[in-house]
């Protein structure tokens, strides 16, 4: 442990907290959403801030953008990267390289703009393809089918720790080829790094972040030894007869575990409490399981998990009505965006059957393009069918806990019953 470090990042944090309560006091809509009641319901806040000149400047320092078309506009127009000029986090203190607290984990691509960029993900994208993806189709429905034949025996359970959680982690420990044996800490870490995505609040959860980064990569770093010895048909094999390094591809594997996993357990769990509390949409996905596809895209319209996305230009760029200077942080609220109304007629209605439910960004855009999108899509649509077909009267009971953050709208148990 560092202690001058410590010092330092714990003086940050300080600031980082007291000045974001004090701006969410004094009425700044973006800092809102991690408190109640808009951490509740977020649509006033998302409306507020469509409906401003765009974009909107946050006190917190940030330029917001929340109507569809400069959201997308931000995803796709590539003068907007994601590392400041000398190559550091958005928003962050260190020069050229990521900065503890706003950027805790190394996404590997994901934080990288091209040529790097590209590179990795094609490493990953030539093995990670469609046809691969549709082939997984038998392990997800019989995952699926197996945990919510076990819930439904049960008849209550928390939706988050029973089947939307297991369901993903079980998946991309397949994918990557993580043995049986290691599944549960491989799960176990993965869980704790992914609650650290959106910026740590504490010193303690720093530390406590930085050791279950350690031993995930200990256990990654262990599988891709293995693999290089003896391959197997999995994603760490494909991984370790290419031209990687071996901390570039512990990277690698920890980025799909990380981006793949709590975005997807989201979903379903978003999916079941949006159209259990409307009640209407759940009774008719049960009547008509085959509807999934469409219970998946409402739902990612209707209450994105991801919130937002960042990027920066390195030169000056117009957009809407500012000029954005360089180095800039600029938010891409991709939520908010699902409900402009412009593009969806009723936008805070949750309606299966809406003509535009597909037109969301919630798998972001241009080429940081959501990778998973093909299979985040197959789990929820087997896991909503799954679900439906054996509790058509699920609700929920009391007891839900939500997630305190601005990136990932999700819930930390959501108690249901048959
Ligand atoms: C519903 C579930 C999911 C949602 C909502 C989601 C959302 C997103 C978003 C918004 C981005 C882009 C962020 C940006 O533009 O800065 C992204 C990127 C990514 N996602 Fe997903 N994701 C989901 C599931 C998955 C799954 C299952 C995997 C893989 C197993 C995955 C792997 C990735 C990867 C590798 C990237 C980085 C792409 C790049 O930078 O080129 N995601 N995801």
């Amino acid at each position: 442990m560092d202690l001058r470090r410590d010092v330092t990042l714990g003086a940050r944090l300080a600031v980082m907290r007291t000045g974001g309560l004090a701006l969410a006091l004094a009425g700044d809509p973006v800092l809102r959403l991690l408190y109640r009641p808009w951490i509740d319901d977020p649509t006033p806040v998302q409306r507020q801030l469509r409906e401003a000149a765009q974009p909107y400047a946050s006190r917190s320092g940030v330029l917001v953008v929340a109507t569809h078309a400069l959201c997308r506009d931000v995803v796709r127009d590539r003068r907007f990267l994601v590392r400041t000029r000398s190559g550091g986090s958005l928003g962050g203190s260190v020069e050229g390289g990521r900065d503890p607290l706003l950027e805790p984990v190394d996404l590997s691509f994901l934080g990288m703009d091209p040529p790097e960029h590209t590179r990795l993900r094609r490493l990953v994208g030539s093995w990670f393809t469609p046809a691969r993806v549709a082939a997984l189709e038998p392990l997800v429905v019989d995952l699926a089918e197996r945990l919510a034949d076990d819930a439904a025996r049960r008849g209550r359970f928390d939706l988050v720790a029973e089947v939307a959680t297991p369901l993903p982690v079980t998946v991309i420990a397949a994918i990557l080829g993580v043995p049986d044996g290691d599944a549960a800490a491989f799960a176990r870490w993965g869980r704790a790094v992914a609650a650290g995505l959106g910026g740590v609040r504490s010193l303690r959860a720093l530390h406590r972040l930085d050791a279950a980064i350690a031993e995930l990569r200990g256990l990654l770093g262990g599988l891709l030894e293995q693999r290089r010895r003896d391959p197997a048909d999995d994603l760490v094999s494909h991984l370790a007869v290419q031209d990687a390094g071996t901390e570039e591809t512990i990277s690698l594997a920890a980025l799909l575990l990380l981006a793949g996993f709590e975005t997807t357990s989201t979903l379903v769990t978003n999916a079941v409490a949006a159209m259990t509390d409307a009640r209407e949409p759940w009774a008719q996905l049960a009547a008509d399981p085959d509807s999934a596809g469409d219970a998946v895209e409402e739902t990612l319209r209707y209450d994105a998990p991801i919130q937002f996305t960042a990027r920066t230009p390195h030169e000056t760029v117009r957009l809407g009505e500012r000029d954005v200077a360089p180095d800039t942080v600029v938010m891409a609220m991709l939520g908010a965006a699902g409900r402009d109304p412009s593009v969806h007629t009723d936008p805070d209605v949750f309606d299966l059957d809406r003509p535009t439910k597909a037109d969301h960004l919630a798998f972001s855009g241009g080429i940081h393009f959501c990778l998973g999108a093909p299979l985040a899509r197959l789990e929820g649509r087997v896991a909503l069918a799954a679900l439906a077909a054996r509790m058509p009267t699920l609700h929920r009971e009391p007891g839900a806990v939500r997630r305190r953050s601005l990136l990932l709208r999700s819930y930390q148990r959501l108690p249901v019953a048959t």
